[in-house]
């Protein structure tokens, strides 16, 4: 398996829930996130444990959850604690509630069955909420194994090629990796051929598929001030095989750029480039596994191995936590 379920992933953006729920597969399991009237965030399996019908099909009613479907009725605890008809409500019915916690405009949900880690474990993007910064936000679905899209993040000199829109075949470019706790991160450094301006890119890669972008373009031959921009790239696989992709721009707010123009840019990039690329490998690879394919290794993909490397061991990690509590759980002596 390649999940870590004991982690908090990122399932959307804060404002996405002015429309209503979301609702989203996440590791295999549909999902249905939703505001109650106390502004609080609650999630539930989003599958009523009648005949299965997706909730999500249905209303809110007072906070309830009401299945369209017979009309059971559920709070934020997953309890059933109505029936729309006039029908008794099961009191053995029950349904899965997932932590979920908000911040910095991404919403968190926590799919492990243990205890969720302490929330200061999640990963900041403060520039989101910066009245410095102007933000750009925008959704991807790529239909590939999450762990690509970590790889062509963490590999940067992609964008020379793929990525015509930066123009940045002609730049001398160089890029280093390196691990800080549980983190990777790779810094690549390009600068234009007379030396104009210099752009330092450096991204940082939290487990599962957290990242965040630092984008550094010091213009006047390297001795300008440094614009800063910012950029969240997060992933969290909905299958094996297809992932959700939130990304973000923060930028300086009197930057000349539009919104509209760096959105029409990220479609171009994330949507028409990185996501049809990945695709692609992902249909050549077929269901094979990167490393049994026994890849050929250039230098640049150091800090994606470093990456994949953290992954599998805390993949392995997670298996072995949930192993040992589901073996407690069987030696559990039965009441009566
Ligand atoms: S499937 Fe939900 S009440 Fe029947
Ligand atoms: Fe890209």
């Amino acid at each position: 398996m390649t999940y870590i379920y004991n982690a908090w992933y990122p399932a959307g953006w804060v404002h996405e829930l002015e429309k209503g729920p979301i609702a989203r597969k996440f590791l295999d399991i549909p999902v249905m996130i939703y505001r109650l009237s106390t502004g609080v965030l609650a999630a539930l399996h989003d599958r009523c444990p009648h005949r299965f019908a997706p909730f999500s099909y249905g209303t809110i009613v007072e906070d309830k959850v009401r299945c369209i479907y017979h009309g059971l009725e559920f709070d934020s605890a997953g309890r059933c604690v109505g029936n729309a008809l006039c029908f008794a409500a099961p009191k053995v019915a029950k349904v899965r509630s997932f932590p979920v916690f908000e911040q910095d405009n991404v919403v968190w949900i926590w799919m492990g069955e243990e205890e969720p880690a302490d929330t200061s474990t999640i990963p900041r993007y403060a520039y989101h909420n910066d009245p410095k910064y102007r933000c750009v936000y925008g959704n991807n679905y790529t239909k590939a194994d999450y762990r690509l899209l970590c790889d062509n993040l963490m590999d940067l000199t992609h964008i020379v090629l793929l990525h015509p829109v930066f123009d940045a075949l002609h730049r001398k470019q160089s890029f280093k990796s390196w691990e800080e706790g549980d983190d990777v991160l790779a810094s690549y450094s390009a600068v234009e051929p007379h030396e104009e301006y210099h752009t330092i890119n450096t991204i940082r890669w939290a487990a599962p598929g957290n990242h965040d972008l630092e984008m550094h373009i010091i213009p006047d031959f390297g001795k300008g001030p440094v614009i800063q921009e910012w950029s969240a790239n997060l992933l969290t696989p909905e299958t094996k095989y297809t992932s959700h992709y939130l990304w973000s721009v923060a930028v300086s707010v009197d930057s000349p750029e539009t919104d509209e123009q760096i959105y029409d840019r990220m479609i171009q990039v994330v949507d028409r480039e990185d996501s049809w690329m990945i695709e692609g490998v992902q249909d050549r690879m077929g269901e094979a596994d990167l490393f049994d394919l026994d890849p050929v290794l250039i230098a640049t993909d150091a800090a994606g191995v470093r990456m994949r490397r953290k992954l599998a061991a805390m993949v392995e990690k997670d298996a072995a936590r949930r192993a040992a509590r589901a073996a407690s759980r069987e030696a559990a002596p039965v009441s009566a």
